[in-house]
């Protein structure tokens, strides 16, 4: 029998390392081999009140639900954590997964190294892992607070995305995924970088979301590799209709959806005109900019990095984008 600190009997094939990629998953036997253990933990009981960061929820820090009292608060917030769970399982499911898929089957049309594509499948199965994750950690926050979790739906950045790839035709299919998640893994989002530090928060989830920060360190290292090398083989033609994609994918993933803002407030009580007004005054156009801006600053470095914004259709796309202040140059 395995014990703990003892070196697991299958490490599995020797660890790729070449062709200057250096690999991020060395450990990744062991971790995984702990993580089934804590996904059938009791998770932490210890009593935050509230379910997510107030300050990163603009809706719970409007007057008129601040005024209703502290109940009305976490009640918004409970909600919002429900949708980014909900957000985050479809996320994991219908687009990284299957892009770690694509890049581990070599079906992206692009070169990766042997070592990438074998670290493409253990992406696969940690996107799989979240995904269970953040379903339990929905099953137990209901069970903690009371609030029910509403029925899985599908998030609107999805059909976002179902839009930009009848527009750019069924040819660009692979690579407008391929791009989607290499944005969605190399943004560093406040959810996962400010919640796990907050003992405001519910322990259940700030485990969870924490455990969640530590593999999507990898993933963004690993992806931004991979933007690095993918970015570099696209023809012009390519460039110029993956290009200008991307800062829409930024937005598609960042920007706060206002229907999941209304279910919230609804849900909370809060009557219809209450609801436009906190979606008016807290979800104002230059309010949302310097949100999705805030959170993409990880992303368009990277991109700069990549050389993304030498393709001038991209650079205009980015100087146009509502986030972008001064175009990302
Ligand atoms: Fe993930
Ligand atoms: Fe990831």
């Amino acid at each position: 029998m395995h014990r703990a600190g003892e070196p697991h009997p299958y490490q599995g094939p020797a660890e790729h390392v070449g062709e200057g990629y250096r690999s991020a998953f060395r450990d990744w036997r062991r971790m995984t081999d702990s993580r089934a253990t804590h996904a059938r933990a009791v998770i932490s009981r210890d009593v935050g009140r509230y379910c997510f960061t107030p300050e990163l929820v603009p809706a719970a820090m409007h007057a008129i639900v601040r005024e209703r009292g502290e109940g009305a608060v976490e009640h918004v917030l409970a909600r919002h954590l429900f949708a980014h769970l909900n957000f985050t399982d479809a996320l994991e499911n219908e687009v990284v997964t299957p892009v770690a898929y694509m890049i581990a089957r070599g079906q992206t049309g692009l070169r990766f190294t042997d070592a990438m594509i074998a670290d493409a499948r253990k992406i696969a199965v940690d996107e799989m892992h979240h995904a269970l994750l953040v379903s339990d950690l929905a099953l137990e926050i209901s069970r903690l607070t009371g609030y029910s979790a509403p029925a899985p739906r599908r998030p609107e950045f999805l059909d976002g995305l179902d839009r930009l790839r009848s527009e750019a035709g069924a040819e660009f299919t692979p690579l407008i995924m391929l791009f989607f998640a290499v944005v969605s893994e190399t943004l560093i989002t406040a959810t996962l970088t400010r919640v796990p530090g907050d003992d405001r928060v519910i322990g259940a989830v700030r485990l969870a979301l924490r455990e969640h920060a530590e593999d999507e360190a990898r993933h963004h290292a690993y992806f931004a590799e991979a933007l690095m090398r993918c970015w570099s083989q696209l023809t012009a033609r390519q460039r110029a209709i993956v290009g200008p994609l991307l800062p829409r994918f930024i937005t598609a993933f960042l920007a706060p959806s206002t229907a999941d803002v209304v279910r919230s407030l609804t849900d909370a009580g809060f009557g219809p005109a209450e609801v436009s007004r906190i979606i008016e005054e807290s979800y104002a156009e230059h309010a949302v900019a310097a949100l999705v801006r805030g959170n993409a600053e990880a992303t368009i470095r990277q991109m700069r990095r990549a050389g993304v914004f030498d393709d001038a259709r991209t650079a205009d796309a980015f100087a146009s984008a509502a986030f972008c202040e001064h175009g990302g140059r």
